[in-house]
């Protein structure tokens, strides 16, 4: 019989939008972000005749703090089915670790995925949704591995459907970050003049509205989002800016190219996004800066 081994492309997770709109009582954050991924991600594969565990390789394995979120979904479903048929995980570390680009997420997101492919038997008799939502707050979006509106702390989806492909260069200085960083960025944002109750959306744009603005009009479908996020902004960029001053080089490297349309950071950071009009385009600024800035992660993609 030929070894059973099944493979997922843990993509990263870039938030082209977030807003906080307010704390909740369990002390987690209510967010909507418009949540999108990239052609870009760690390779993880469950080889089903192997022993249960998780083996990390690839150029960012050795950033990993703690216990990896992969074995931790991979222990969730074992005691959630035990019947269930396990396997030995291995991740092609691709992705910056702590980056804002959900890579642990992703990747935890993706053994999800891998063992309810290799068990179909269990697709409907385990909530893997709730199971993901267990494991944090990016791990749902990234289990549904698609472009979606994110709201609640992370768990309430609504896909984005005729999402266009968004030209886009990925960028992060592989500068020191603090392993609670996500935790002391919303801790930042309490502190500051943000008085943590519940916002309305503060600039009245919405994707609907801006939907019903340019269907009339030649614009594509790029210019939808294009317009949309223009308006947009990312509530964490402040307080991770005082966390991590190095970011603001990056958002001024890619706000200094002719090319980028709009620069943002992902997340809670610290890797940072341009869209631009084409991959020619985004390829273009990721070979400028990573020509000026040798040490950085860049890439150029496609965001879908
Ligand atoms: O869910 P996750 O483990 O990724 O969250 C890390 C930390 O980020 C939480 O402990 C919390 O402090 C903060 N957070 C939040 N609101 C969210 C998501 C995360 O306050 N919606």
């Amino acid at each position: 019989m030929s070894a059973q081994i099944l493979t997922e492309l843990a993509r990263a997770k870039v938030n082209l939008d977030l807003t906080v709109l307010g704390r909740r009582a369990d002390g987690f954050h209510e967010l909507d972000s418009l949540v999108a991924f990239a052609d870009v991600g760690d390779i993880v594969t469950l080889d089903l005749d192997g022993p249960a565990g998780v083996h990390v390789a690839g150029p960012f394995a050795d950033g990993i703090v703690g216990e990896n979120l992969a074995s931790r979904a991979l222990a969730l479903v074992a005691r959630a089915a035990p019947g269930i048929r396990l396997g030995h995980v291995r991740i092609d570390k691709q992705l910056p670790i702590a980056s804002g680009l959900g890579g642990g997420s992703a990747d935890a997101a993706a053994v999800l995925r891998l063992l309810e492919r290799a068990n179909p038997a269990y697709a409907d008799r385990l909530d893997w949704a709730a199971l993901a939502a267990q494991l944090g707050s990016d791990v749902p979006v990234c289990l549904a591995n698609h472009a979606c509106r994110m709201t609640g702390r992370g768990e309430v989806l609504a896909p984005l459907v005729d999402f266009p492909m968004l030209p886009t260069v990925l960028v992060n200085a592989q500068s020191d970050v603090p392993f609670d960083k996500t935790r002391r960025i919303f801790a930042e944002l309490a502190a500051s003049a943000w008085n943590g109750t519940p916002q309305p959306v503060r600039d009245g744009a919405t994707l609907d509205g801006e939907r019903r603005r340019i269907r009339d009009s030649s614009a594509s479908a790029v210019a939808v989002f294009v317009g949309y996020l223009g308006q947009r902004h990312n509530d964490l960029e402040a307080p991770a800016l005082t966390l991590i001053p190095s970011l603001e080089t990056v958002l001024a490297a890619l706000r200094h190219d002719r090319l980028s349309n709009i620069v943002r950071m992902s997340g809670a950071g610290p890797t940072c996004f341009a869209l631009c009009r084409s991959l020619d385009d985004a390829r273009a600024v990721a070979s400028r800066v990573a020509a000026r800035h040798p040490g950085w992660w860049v890439r150029a993609t496609q965001l879908g």
